[in-house]
């Protein structure tokens, strides 16, 4: 029995999907499991990975898991390590981390992904971390003015950067739970080209058969926007200016998924081609 953390997200799904289709059984955790929408043959049980009772309830006859966390990354990594202390037999863990963690420049997603890191690498000894650079579907943040005004804006940098298939992030995850050699491992994961926001923006037009109305916002409104969503100007400063630096992780491409998967790692183009109709 393997246990999917974040089964409904954009990586949780596929990973959960990838397990079903080598005949594995797999457990999902779900805060509203009524309206998870996985397959049926998926156990959807409720929670999220800082309730301790609910992890380790979930973790019951369980010895891999993928673990995803979003929100209090921190909080989430504490309560589900103890639930595997609590539970005890789980042998294996994936952690869906970021490049972050590598991030020359402090800042608040590193951080909390590198304490989440360590913590679940105490729980479960050798656990694999998963190290991805921004998903290709950050670009579905445009979706609802591409398709309402025909404009896109670049609120975080519009430097250079690879950004990587959350599908192949998945597969990635599925091959260290199910394939030995990935123990204490960690993977950075990009995708296979260098683009900026303008480059994805004019690729996203190609595949529309549209113009796209592109802009960039200056750091100060980037720092405004994300200071109102968060409460915190000190935390978002701090996050916008380590997202505009030249020395993001994900600025130069990584062999390690295409090394892993055995194939090139699928490009922008190929996902927005897959995901036009979002656009639309
Ligand atoms: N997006 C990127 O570019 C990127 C890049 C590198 C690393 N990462 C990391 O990858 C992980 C997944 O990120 P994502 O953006 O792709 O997540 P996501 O797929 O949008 O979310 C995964 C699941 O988490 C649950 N969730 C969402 N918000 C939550 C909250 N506030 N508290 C508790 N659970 C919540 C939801 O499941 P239920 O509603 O079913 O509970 C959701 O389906 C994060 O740790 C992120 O830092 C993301």
């Amino acid at each position: 029995m393997i246990l999917v953390t974040g089964a409904t997200g954009k990586v949780g799904r596929e990973v959960v999907d990838g397990l079903l289709m080598q005949g594995w059984y797999v457990r999902a955790v779900s805060r509203r499991p009524e309206s998870a929408g996985l397959p049926s043959s998926v156990e959807v049980r409720p929670g999220s990975p800082e309730d301790v009772p609910a992890m380790t309830a979930a973790l019951e006859g369980v010895e891999s898991a993928f673990v995803v966390l979003v929100g209090d990354v921190e909080a989430q990594a504490r309560g589900f390590a103890e639930a595997a202390a609590a539970a005890g037999q789980l042998k294996r863990l994936v952690l869906l981390s970021s490049s972050s963690v590598v991030h020359p420049v402090s800042h608040r997603i590193g951080d909390e992904h590198r304490a989440a890191e360590e913590i679940l690498s105490q729980a479960v000894p050798n656990a694999t971390m998963l190290r991805p650079g921004p998903f290709h579907s950050n670009s579905l943040w445009w979706a609802k003015s591409i398709r309402e005004t025909g404009r896109a804006r670049c609120l975080v940098g519009n430097q250079p950067g690879a950004p990587v298939d959350p599908a192949d992030v998945a597969s990635v995850g599925v091959a260290a739970l199910t394939e030995d050699g990935h123990a204490g491992q960690a993977y950075e994961l990009t995708g296979p080209e260098l683009l900026t926001s303008g480059d994805q923006v004019r690729v996203l037009e190609q595949v529309l058969g549209r113009t796209i109305g592109f802009d960039v916002a200056s750091i100060e409104e980037a720092i405004g926007v994300f200071s109102a969503i968060s409460g915190d100007p000190v935390t978002a400063e701090r996050n916008v200016r380590a997202l505009h630096s030249p020395q993001v992780p994900w600025s130069q491409v990584s062999p390690d998924g295409s090394r892993l998967l055995g194939r090139p790692l699928r490009t922008y183009r190929e996902w927005a081609a897959a995901h036009r109709g979002l656009f639309v």
